[in-house]
């Protein structure tokens, strides 16, 4: 190791608040599928960042959409008109449901804008209803709102009192979650596929009761998209894999294709927010704006959202296969590019540094479950290499 090289470890140690279990590892660039150390080690990037590098590292078309309106305009706020802005709106709203976008600066962001929207359309319509529910395992984000919302009770423990006006109900439970409406519920919000407790789908009856629930009630339904959103799963949005359309969507993590965005779309009829109800100074910003615009058209243009369900089918039949022939997996479940397994034994985050050596980049949300979200430009060779490499680590942390 050159004498002069940065011990970044010690940095950490010495001056970063204490929020995160580092790996041991420095990446310096990426390309494609591949993140590089600052050795110039390659490794195979199966997480992309947490779903967020969708069309791969340093794309060329975004990478230049950036330079150029970096060189052009990085910021004005949201006091004026914006180009980048607008063009990013149009695009996403004529391939949605639904009819008016907000931007912010993250997911977490864009649920509370969500939930800001709930509250005001329950005030309107519902007789002052407020309360959201949301479901056993979900994740929503880390303000004070949208971690109330997450409905896993080891987040909110250190920082207790949480906001009011959040209720919780088990994961795909029809009964549990018609007996939690009341005259104060005014949303009900979920992932259609949960991506932190480690990919795991809804039913499709289980979503479309939710939806007539919600029809019947008045009350609003709110699809998370920011982690199963954006072509992950094989289609432009995950609930379109389960044939319903909510009335508010969030999306963040890919949009921008790696810089910080966030964004809320709503119906025409609950799009209830009027001057003065919220805001960003950043939100919407004209350069993540135009990554956004770019990322977008790359997505559409190169056919990743195709690539997603062809890749992810091939990346599932290939674990399926792995548990077959290799002990240690209990079992593989996901749609498209989001896809999780778990362990027989309790070696996931042993297994991330194992992968690390060898020249793979997986992520563990337990214990015992690996997700693996890559880029949606993955090719089938690529599966091919990287589960290969998911075996060997495998191999090497399992017992004789
Ligand atoms: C489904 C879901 N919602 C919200 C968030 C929060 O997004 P952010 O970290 O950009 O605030 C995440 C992040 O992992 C997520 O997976």
């Amino acid at each position: 190791m050159p004498a002069t090289k940065t011990d970044w470890a010690a940095l950490e140690e010495r001056y970063y608040m204490r929020t995160f279990k580092r790996l041991p590892v420095v990446f310096e660039r990426g390309e494609g599928c591949y993140l590089y150390d600052d050795e110039g080690k390659p490794y195979l990037d199966l997480v992309s960042g947490i779903a967020v590098n969708i069309v791969g590292h340093a794309h060329p078309r975004v990478v230049e959409a950036i330079a150029q309106q970096a060189a052009r305009l990085m910021h004005t706020s949201s006091l004026y008109y914006s180009e980048p802005q607008l063009q990013l709106a149009e695009w996403l709203i004529e391939r949605s449901p639904a009819d008016r976008i907000f931007f912010a600066n993250s997911g977490a962001e864009a649920n509370e804008g969500a939930i800001k929207l709930a509250r005001k359309h329950g005030r309107t319509y519902r007789n002052g209803a407020y309360e959201v529910i949301t479901v056993g395992g979900s994740f929503h984000g880390r303000t004070l709102a949208t971690l109330a919302a997450t409905a896993q009770p080891k987040y909110h423990e250190p920082f207790l009192p949480m906001p009011d006006g959040f209720k919780y109900v088990a994961f795909n439970d029809i009964e549990a979650m018609r007996a939690a409406v009341s005259d104060k519920t005014a949303a009900i919000m979920l992932e259609c596929i949960q991506g932190e407790s480690g990919v795991h789908p809804h039913t499709a009856e289980y979503l479309q009761a939710v939806r007539r629930l919600c029809d019947e009630q008045g009350l609003l339904l709110i699809c998370d998209e920011i982690q199963c959103g954006l072509g992950r799963t094989g289609a432009f949005y995950g609930f379109q894999q389960f044939g319903i359309e909510p009335d508010v969507i969030t999306l963040a993590k890919g949009l921008a294709g790696g810089l910080p965005i966030g964004a809320f779309l709503a119906k025409e009829r609950c799009a209830v927010l009027t001057p003065g109800d919220h805001g960003s100074t950043m939100g919407g910003n004209p350069v993540c704006c135009a990554a956004a615009v770019a990322t977008m058209h790359c997505l559409e243009e190169e056919h990743l959202i195709e690539n997603a369900a062809s890749t992810g089918e091939a990346l599932i039949a290939e674990l399926r296969n792995l548990k077959e022939t290799v002990p240690g997996i209990a079992e593989v479940r996901g749609l498209g590019l989001m896809v999780a397994f778990d362990t027989t034994e309790d070696v996931a985050f042993e297994l991330v540094s194992e992968g690390l050596r060898r020249g793979v980049v997986v992520n563990a949300t337990g214990p015992c479950t690996i997700r693996l979200v890559p880029p949606l430009i993955l090719n089938e060779g690529q599966v091919e290499k990287g589960v290969g490499m998911i075996a060997d680590s495998l191999k090497a942390v399992s017992g004789p």
